[in-house]
């Protein structure tokens, strides 16, 4: 039987940073980051010069987040490059909105002509240390009601007239050179459709990144505002998950792994550590846990106000979801916590 104390004395392996380094059960490492990007089409009116100087616009709730024209994702990408940063998220901005949300498989859509950007960039610069791009297949930021699928006369999201859309969309990210695609509009079904699609097309090796466990959370309020997204009526919760569900949680996580997702996520992290602990230990597939928008946008502002050490906070938070069971932990902090652990 272990002894008690004063035989025991827990304190005795904290002594030292010596000891503290010794004895850590985590890592945070920056190769376990992935960084979100906004890429917003340019104006068709700016001209091909214009459409080449990098821009950036700023995003109120998230400060040093900015929506990027397609040479600044390509800057902001290197840089996550040369941080030793896993991967970089893409998010598309379009020009144009529609019904069907076409700009989503649009070949020379914003997100497709980026990927083709960022790995053409990365791999002249680097060839073997390959930053990965994934991106995200979703409808919301294409369509003109905002909402994740197409809809029906009475509004309602139609399940399975959106799996085609999904698919072609995803099959034209993997074209563009996309390393994973990351499907997060929480229609049933899609992850089968898209591998069945990758399959037939060509792309039997690309990844999927299913947004299993996401819930219809207030914490995707910033990227509304900056994927220009929040729908035009109604919410989600006809698709994203209940809050307050979590055996439903790893149900959906475990049905994603039977449609062949390769890697699993739970969204969002901070009040979803249970589950991230769960789904890992369930699924056994890799997890990745999405610190979102309104996380970061938290941080940022308490640290702004003087109330919290934001290095300290996020380097935390972010050990946090790796404890809790994440291979891999996206987030809008990536660059930030790089340095931070280059310094250490
Ligand atoms: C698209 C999507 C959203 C987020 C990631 N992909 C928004 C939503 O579902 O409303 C949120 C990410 C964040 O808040 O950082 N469906």
């Amino acid at each position: 039987m272990a002894m008690a104390f004063p035989q025991t004395r827990m304190r005795r392996l904290r002594a030292s940073a010596g000891l503290r380094g010794l004895v850590r059960e985590t890592d945070l490492r920056a190769g376990q980051l992935v960084l979100p990007l906004f890429v917003a089409e340019p104006e068709a009116e700016a001209g091909p010069e214009a459409a080449g100087a990098p821009a950036r616009s700023p995003i109120a709730a998230m400060p040093g987040v900015e929506r990027l024209s397609l040479s600044a994702a390509v800057e902001e990408a290197r840089e996550a490059a040369a941080l030793g940063i896993a991967a970089v998220m893409l998010f598309g901005i379009p020009r144009e909105k529609d019904e069907h949300g076409s700009g989503a498989w649009d070949p020379d859509g914003v997100v497709q002509l980026a990927t083709r950007a960022i790995k053409q960039a990365v791999r002249a610069s680097s060839p073997e240390g390959e930053l990965l791009v994934i991106t995200d297949v979703c409808l919301c930021e294409y369509t003109d009601h905002g909402h994740c699928g197409v809809l029906r006369e009475d509004g309602s999201v139609d399940n399975d007239a959106t799996l085609e859309l999904l698919a072609r969309t995803a099959v034209s990210h993997a074209r563009a050179g996309a390393d994973i695609v990351a499907p997060s509009d929480m229609m049933d079904g899609r992850v089968r459709t898209i591998r069945e699609e990758l399959d037939d097309e060509g792309f039997p090796e690309t990844p999927i990144l299913a947004y299993s466990a996401k819930f219809a959370s207030a914490f995707y309020g910033p990227f509304r505002e900056a994927a220009d997204s929040a729908p035009a009526f109604g919410d989600r919760r006809s698709y994203q998950m209940d809050p307050a569900n979590g055996r439903e949680a790893v149900r959906e996580a475990l049905l994603d792994v039977q449609e062949g997702a390769d890697m699993v996520m739970v969204k969002p992290a901070l009040a979803y550590g249970d589950l991230i602990r769960e789904v890992a230990r369930e699924t056994r597939l890799p997890v990745a846990a999405y610190n979102v928008s309104g996380e970061y946008a938290m941080v940022k502002a308490a640290a702004a106000a003087g109330h919290l050490d934001e290095r300290a906070t996020v380097l935390e938070i972010l050990t946090s979801l790796r404890r809790a069971g994440a291979e891999v932990v996206i987030t809008y902090h990536a660059k930030d916590a790089a340095r931070w652990l280059a310094e250490q």
